[in-house]
């Protein structure tokens, strides 16, 4: 066991047919940004779920600060902080009576509450609005509320399920700087769920790709790149056919190949000279605009994990 922040063994859980998350093994350490990736339906908020005690194994364990879900979901709750789909702001309430409120709920002495909240709605650049009603508020006001929220009584481990699902770009990236700079500070460890993938990149220092309820790989953002990707060539252009992608496919240099609006996704065998791949593409009737050698994106590499598992 260890002092693993979150252990699972062969956790699942299924309604009806659907099994919602399979035979997951997962481990996350201590002090670490775990961000789990998957499309929508893949398992992450029945992980969540699953996690906080708030939903029974249909087999398997896991443990969530050395406690046992199934037995001592009342240990954990005062060690986890959860942004859920439903943020839990009262929206009658002021922001800083929100907190006052939940400050009193986790027991947290007068003194010490008023310095918490200033402190977080300070660093969430918006002690200036505190007394304003909570539905007045911006959707990624409310989402920096509830983070808030979720962190409040300190606890060492929080859960963030899809944090910046239905904000506008600005709101969510603003949210972004501020997750970033508040899970440094406080050191806590995270769970974050997210289906985007730039989002992982920026925050999380381990992450997981789930798919249809399992787990498909796990590392630093760098390693599943890495592993996705070897060297690998984009061609923009035009007269990407599914015959010219099948000609390319073909060639003894290419692992890889695939077309999409206008570009050319070449992975190559290690060191392998690019021109006679190009001239190929040429050859093949392509009109060609740019040649560029890269490594996979992390979006790449996830999408390549999820096509690997179909
Ligand atoms: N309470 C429930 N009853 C029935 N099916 C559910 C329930 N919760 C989740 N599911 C199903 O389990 C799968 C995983 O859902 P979920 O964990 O919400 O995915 P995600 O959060 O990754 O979008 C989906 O197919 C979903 O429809
Ligand atoms: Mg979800």
């Amino acid at each position: 066991m260890g002092n693993l922040a979150i252990e699972t063994d062969n956790l699942s859980r299924a309604f009806g047919q659907v099994r919602a998350v399979e035979q997951l093994n997962l481990r996350v350490p201590p002090g670490v940004v775990f961000g789990f990736l998957g499309t929508n339906g893949a398992g992450k908020t029945t992980t969540i779920r699953l996690l906080l005690g708030l939903l029974e194994p249909t087999e398997g364990s896991a443990r969530v600060m050395g406690f046992d879900t199934r037995r001592e979901a009342d240990e954990i709750r005062p060690r986890t902080g959860a942004l859920l789909e439903h943020p839990g702001i009262y929206e009658r309430l002021s922001a800083e009576d929100n907190l006052e409120f939940y400050g009193r709920i986790w027991r947290i002495p007068a003194a010490e509450r008023r310095t918490r909240i200033k402190e977080l709605l300070t660093h969430l650049g918006v002690w200036e609005r505190r007394k304003e009603r909570a539905g007045t508020w911006s959707r990624g006001m409310k989402q920096k509320l509830a983070v808030a929220r979720a962190i409040l009584h300190r606890p060492p481990l929080i859960f963030l399920d899809e944090p910046t699902a239905g904000l506008d770009p600005v709101a969510a990236a603003a949210l972004r700087e501020d997750l970033a700079g508040l899970t440094q500070r406080e050191g806590v460890t995270v769970f974050l769920t997210t289906h985007n993938l730039a989002e992982a990149e920026k925050l999380c220092g381990l992450v997981g790709v789930i798919r249809q309820g399992r787990l498909l790989a796990v590392g630093h953002p760098d390693e599943l790149r890495a592993r996705a990707g070897g060297p690998r060539a984009e061609i923009t252009g035009r007269g990407f056919t599914p015959e010219l992608v099948s000609v390319v496919r073909a060639l003894p240099q290419v692992l890889a190949a695939q077309a999409q609006n206008g570009r050319l996704m070449v992975d190559l065998r290690d060191d392998v000279p690019l021109a006679p791949v190009v001239r190929a593409v040429v050859d093949a009737g392509a009109d060609i605009e740019g040649v560029q050698r890269g490594a996979a994106s992390l979006e790449e590499a996830f999408l390549a994990l999820v096509e690997d598992s179909r």
